[in-house]
C-alpha cells in the first residue's frame, strides 16, 4: 500500500522490475514518480495516495529503459564496401591486416568535423533510442590520437545534450595502431604518457577500453594501458577473447574492470576471475553474427559461475552495424540460447552494472532514474520474438513522456 502524495503516477500497464535479473512481474502496475525519481511501484490498486497527475499508458507491458552498454556510433563513414568484400569470401581478419576495416573507419574519423560526427551519429541513437534505449554507451577509438580521440569523445558528449538519453562515454584509443607507429609498444607509451591523461584532465570519458586480440594489442601491452587507466582512477572494459584466447578477459578482470565484452573464446579461467572479481559478461551477438563466427561464447559456463550476462549491439561501421537492440535479444535467445528472461535482464539491469550505473539505473524500484519504455506487447517474451518493428509505444525518461 502507498498512500503518500507524488509528483506524477503511471498506470495502465503490467511491469517486469528486473530485479536481481528476473522479470519480477507486477499486474495492472503503478509506478510514482518524484523529480524524475521512481518513488513506488506496485499494483494500481495497492495505491492510495494522490498524485499531481496521472497517466493511463493504455495498455501492454512496461520495463525499465534499455541500456545499451557497448556501441561505437561515433565514426567518419561507413563500410559496407567492406561488407561486399567479406560477402566475397574474405575475411574480417583478411581486411583489416590489408589496412581496411578499423583503420579505413580511423582514416574517415580524422577527416571529419564534430559536426558530420554528431549527424552521423545521431541516425543511430535515433534508431536505438526509437527501439527502448534510454542509456546509451559510446566508445571512441576511430581517432587513435589525442586530437581526434577527444573529438569523438565530444561528440559523443554533445548528444546527451541534445537527446533525452544517457550516455556513457568510453575512451578506446587501444583500439588498433594508428598508421603514424609502427610499434604497439611505442604506441601503448603515448596512450599512459598523453592520451589517457589529457582525457583524465579533460573529464571527457566515464571509462577506459582496449582491444586485446591478435590483431590488435597483447595482453602485456593491454595491462600497461589499463594499469595507467587504473592509476588515473578510471574504470575499465576490454574487449577480450573475442577472435582467439588470449586470456585478456582474466586480466581485466583482475584489474577490477567493469565488463570483459566479446567473449566468444574465454576459458574457464576467464570465467572464473571474472566471477571472482565480479565482471560483468557483455555478449555481442551483432558481430558474431556480421562475422559469420562459429564459436560461441560460453553462455552456460557463465551462467554455472553466476557471472552476470550483458548484451549490447556493439553498434559499429565493421563488425556490427547494428540499429536495433531488441534485434540482439533476438539474436542472443536464436543464436546463444538465451532465455527472454535473460535477455531482458542483459539490456537492463546486467547492462547498468557494466556502466557502473547500478545504483540509479536498470531495475524498475523506489530510488532508480525514471527511465521506462511501455511496449505494445501481450507477454515480455516478445521484445525477444519479434525482428524489427516498432513495439515500443511510450518512453519516458527521467519521469518525462520523451516519444521520439
Ligand atoms: O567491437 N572488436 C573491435 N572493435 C569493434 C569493431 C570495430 C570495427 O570493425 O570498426 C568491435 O567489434
Ligand atoms: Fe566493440
Amino acid at each position: 500500500m502507498y498512500s503518500q502524495r507524488c509528483q506524477h503516477l503511471w498506470h495502465g500497464f503490467h511491469a517486469v522490475t528486473m530485479e536481481e535479473g528476473r522479470y519480477n512481474t507486477v499486474e495492472n502496475a503503478a509506478i510514482a514518480v518524484d523529480n524524475g525519481v521512481i518513488s513506488w511501484v506496485g499494483r494500481y490498486a495497492d495505491f492510495s495516495g494522490v498524485a499531481s497527475e496521472y497517466t493511463d499508458l493504455g495498455g501492454g507491458w512496461v520495463t525499465p529503459g534499455l541500456i545499451d552498454c557497448h556501441s561505437h556510433i561515433v565514426f567518419g563513414a561507413n563500410r559496407s564496401r567492406e561488407f561486399e568484400l567479406r560477402l566475397q569470401g574474405a575475411s574480417y581478419e583478411e581486411i583489416a591486416r590489408a589496412g581496411g576495416g578499423i583503420a579505413n573507419t580511423v582514416k574517415a574519423t580524422r577527416q571529419a568535423s564534430d559536426t558530420e560526427l554528431l549527424q552521423r551519429a545521431e541516425s543511430l541513437l535515433l534508431d536505438l533510442m526509437a527501439d527502448g534505449v534510454t542509456t546509451l554507451e559510446v566508445k571512441s577509438g576511430y581517432g587513435l590520437d589525442l586530437e581526434n580521440e577527444t573529438k569523438m569523445l565530444r561528440v559523443a558528449r554533445e548528444l546527451e545534450k541534445q537527446w533525452p538519453v544517457d550516455i556513457m562515454t568510453t575512451c578506446l584509443a587501444a583500439h588498433a595502431l594508428p598508421p603514424e607507429f609502427s610499434d604497439g609498444d611505442a604506441y601503448i607509451d603515448y596512450l599512459c604518457e598523453t592520451v589517457l591523461p589529457a582525457i583524465a584532465e579533460q573529464q571527457l570519458a566515464d571509462a577506459v577500453d582496449g582491444f586485446c586480440e591478435k590483431i590488435a594489442f597483447s595482453p602485456a601491452q593491454i595491462k600497461r594501458y589499463l594499469q595507467t587507466a587504473v592509476g588515473l582512477g578510471l574504470p575499465l572494459k576490454l574487449h577480450a577473447e573475442q577472435l582467439s584466447a588470449l586470456g585478456g578477459s582474466k586480466m581485466a578482470a583482475e584489474l577490477g574492470a567493469l565488463s570483459v565484452d566479446h567473449l566468444e573464446y574465454a576459458t574457464v579461467e576467464d570465467v572464473a576471475a571474472m566471477a571472482e572479481y565480479g565482471t560483468v559478461a557483455v555478449i555481442l551477438p551483432g558481430a558474431f553474427y556480421v562475422l559469420k563466427e562459429t564459436q560461441q561464447p560460453p553462455v552456460q559456463l557463465l551462467r554455472d559461475y553466476n557471472v552476470p550476462m550483458a548484451l549490447a549491439s556493439d553498434a559499429n561501421p565493421g563488425s556490427s552495424p547494428v540499429r536495433s537492440l531488441r534485434l540482439m535479444m533476438n539474436m542472443a535467445c536464436t543464436l546463444f540460447g538465451f532465455t527472454p528472461e535473460e535477455a531482458l535482464a542483459g539490456v537492463t539491469c546486467h547492462a547498468a552494472r557494466a556502466l557502473g550505473l547500478a545504483e540509479t539505473h536498470g531495475i524498475l524500484t523506489a530510488g532508480k532514474q525514471a527511465d521506462f519504455v511501455c511496449w505494445n506487447i501481450e507477454s515480455p517474451a516478445e521484445l525477444s520474438y519479434w525482428l524489427g518493428g516498432r513495439l515500443n509505444k511510450a518512453r519516458v525518461k527521467r519521469g518525462v513522456r520523451r516519444d521520439i
